[in-house]
């Protein structure tokens, strides 16, 4: 992440050896260094920034590096591993599939294809009808703008605008980063949609509950004071479920009223589900928070169990809006995704995993309410919602927040547990959801312990 180089020289750490932890060598291990300049010899720079651990194994919710140690993850490889690294349904699953063979099929049908479909959209539930599936979270945020412009145009607006946030993050290829506010991620593109049009974020220390409504009608003026007509201009809007650096949810009244809003002019609300999604905040998708019900919403990540699939669901005319063959991909649903797919949704309802996701969510704010109130100078507030929270740091002593939160990153990581480094103010915490009590205890008592370990030596 830009703005904090993680040391790749060994160094001796204590030593640890528990149920869920172990660190029996100088971190980075032994060999790591040298493995990961061979990476930057043949890969693009634009990968690096991550911890200097080389993954040998994962599995469940423990990760293995060459050398034997073994982490505590908190990542899920950012909101993927949601059943668990090496999830055993999944990996038979894919077996199958591979023994049988049939690795293969481009748009040509598959039976496991038609599984998985009826499957997926009986887990997502009325009013969604279809599903499109594809291979990364970008792919399936662009998907769904092309199906809100599509449907724009369908009902006659004079340009199919879409409304999305400020702050926001959608992927990286061009319409998704279109979409998003950081106008220095997005210069390699060299103009603006005009299409495209941003509004504040409702953030929690400036909203409350109540205002929601008020917020987002201001929010309207001001696409009309930038000359916007609502009436003929607009074909939908596009949520992140929440804002991912800092897991910052919306006030449910600013949601309830964009619902209202797109209800009302008959144009669509989507939601990116890409972090959100198969159960990780507690609720079969995120959006049902709010207690509303998008039109369309993009998914990802968790999906796939650790296979490349993602995709779009939503009320069927929308997801038919494009004639045959307009929307498709050689990989989409391709039998291995698909087999991985159904058995991550047999899991999810197997073990119980939307329910057990909310209760170790409670446990999960319980913790980290303790921490904050026990470093009151250094943490300034944690959000989130199941299990996926971020504790803000504040300045403390020479450190900048940033920094704070990246040190104690990198301390946790020389403790046995892997935290989302977020290169801001904030660390995210985003354990497989089948993560144990006891290890989740654990797991904030290392950040205890680093966080302590910076305040006493300055
Ligand atoms: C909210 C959100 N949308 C879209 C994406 C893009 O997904 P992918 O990296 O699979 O393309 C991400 C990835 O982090 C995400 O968090």
């Amino acid at each position: 992440m830009a703005g904090y180089t993680f040391s790749r020289e060994p160094k001796t750490v204590a030593l640890v050896e528990t149920k869920y932890r172990k660190i029996a060598t100088q971190i980075p291990a032994t060999g790591t260094k040298e493995i990961i300049a061979r990476l930057e010899k043949t890969e693009s720079r634009s990968m690096q920034g991550q911890f200097p651990i080389i993954w040998d194994k994962a599995e469940d919710f423990s990760v293995y590096d060459i050398a034997g140690n073994k982490w505590i993850d908190f990542t899920s490889t950012i909101f993927v591993a949601n059943i668990g690294h090496g999830n055993k349904r999944v990996s038979t699953a894919i077996k199958e599939v591979l023994d049988k063979p049939l690795v293969s099929t481009y748009a040509y049908m598959s039976e496991v294809r038609v599984k998985y479909l009826e499957k997926l959209i009986e887990f997502a539930g009325p009013p969604f009808g279809k599903a499109f599936l594809l291979s990364a979270g970008t792919e399936a945020t662009e998907a769904t703008l092309k199906l809100i412009r599509m449907y724009g145009q369908k009902i006659g607006k004079k340009r199919p605008g879409i409304v999305t946030l400020n702050g926001n993050w959608h992927g990286r290829t061009m319409g998704a980063q279109m979409m998003s506010s950081n106008t220095e991620q997005k210069a390699w593109i060299g103009y603006e949609d005009p299409n495209i049009h941003h509004i504040d974020f409702p953030y929690p220390w400036l909203v409350n509950e109540e205002q929601g409504e008020e917020f987002f009608n201001k929010q309207l003026e001001a696409l009309k004071q930038r000359g916007l007509n609502l009436e003929t201009d607009i074909a939908g809007f596009m949520l992140e479920t929440f804002q991912g650096w800092g897991a910052l949810f919306y006030p449910k009244s600013f949601v309830k009223a964009i619902r209202k809003y797109t209800e009302e002019k008959s144009i669509l609300l989507a939601f990116d589900e890409m972090q959100a999604g198969f159960a990780r905040t507690g609720k079969k998708f995120g959006f049902e928070h709010y207690e509303v019900s998008p039109d369309l919403f993009a998914c990802g990540k968790g999906m796939g169990g650790g296979v490349s699939l993602s995709g779009v669901i939503g009320r069927s005319e929308i997801m038919d809006l494009p004639e045959v063959g307009n929307m498709s991909s050689t990989h989409s649903a391709n039998p291995l995704v698909c087999a991985a797919g159904l058995a991550v949704l047999e899991e999810i309802e197997s073990r119980n995993i939307v329910a057990e996701t909310a209760r170790k969510g409670k446990l999960l704010k319980n913790l980290l309410s303790d921490l904050l109130n026990k470093y009151p100078l250094i943490l300034d507030k944690y959000y989130g919602e199941g299990l996926i929270a971020s504790l803000i740091f504040k300045d403390y002593s020479k450190h900048a927040k940033s920094e704070l939160a990246s040190l104690v990153s990198e301390k946790c990581m020389q403790k046995g547990l892997l935290v989302v480094h977020t290169g801001r103010e904030s660390i995210k915490l985003g354990p497989p959801l089948i993560i144990t009590d006891e290890a989740m205890m654990e797991a904030v008592q290392i950040i205890d312990e680093s966080i302590n370990e910076i305040i006493l030596h300055g």
